[in-house]
């Protein structure tokens, strides 16, 4: 089976096993980084497939359901590694740790795992692909693709930050990384998409229309 085929089964199941509202935000969070990922790869000359997989899949350790925190990266990861697929797995945590000194500021119920995730992260270093989805991971908001400034905006509100501006130079770092490569700011990729994807609230509201009706929770779980 095809990588690609292979990331919508996995993708697919997650999104039956976790039946919540906040679902919406996850799925909608999870299609925009893959789409993220998946076109900037064309435009540099990254793998497309892997690209469209590891912005699909990077929070896929979220089928637990809400309230995972950070245990959906290592869930991610154990899910991921059983089915085979190592070069997405580690997406999983990488992902979440930029830069990956960040990593040293959790901590987990299970001691084991925070002791595995940190061992992991100290020795790897980061690819062309980690960057990716970092970089898509931050452009993909519970609504679609948005830019960099509203996603920042939304974990600032929800989270707080220790260091925002350092945070987001780091950001910008990356974008840059990605722009230089690609020959124009990345922004230009997605104008369409960052133009017609919704905002709705303030960002660490958000309210969505299924089922013909409003559905109101926060995107904390993206
Ligand atoms: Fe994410």
């Amino acid at each position: 089976m095809k990588l690609r085929e292979q990331a919508d089964e996995i993708f697919a199941w997650g999104l039956t096993e976790r039946d919540d509202p906040v679902v919406f935000a996850w799925e909608n969070h999870s299609r925009a980084a893959a789409k993220v990922a998946e076109e900037i790869a064309r435009n540099c000359g990254l793998d497309t497939e892997r690209a469209y997989a590891a912005g699909l899949l990077h929070d896929i350790g979220r089928y637990k359901g809400p309230g995972t925190g950070m245990m959906h990266a290592i869930d991610g990861y154990e899910l991921l590694m059983e089915k085979g697929l190592p070069e997405i797995a580690r997406i999983c945590l990488t992902h979440s740790f930029n830069p990956r000194e960040k990593v040293q500021e959790i901590t987990l119920q299970d001691v084991e795992k925070g002791v595995f995730l940190k061992d992991y992260m100290s020795k790897i270093e980061f690819d062309d692909y980690d960057k990716l989805v970092q970089l898509a991971d931050y452009m993909a908001g519970a609504h679609g693709i948005t830019t960099i400034e509203r996603r920042f905006c939304s974990v600032l509100w929800r989270h707080g930050l220790k260091n925002p501006a350092e945070d987001l130079k780091t950001l910008y770092k990356l974008k840059e990384y990605f722009s230089e490569k690609i020959g124009k700011d990345v922004y230009e990729l997605f104008r369409k998409e960052i133009a017609e994807t919704p905002f709705k609230g303030v960002p660490g509201k958000l309210s969505f229309e299924a089922a013909g009706k409003d559905i109101e929770t926060n995107d904390e779980e993206i």
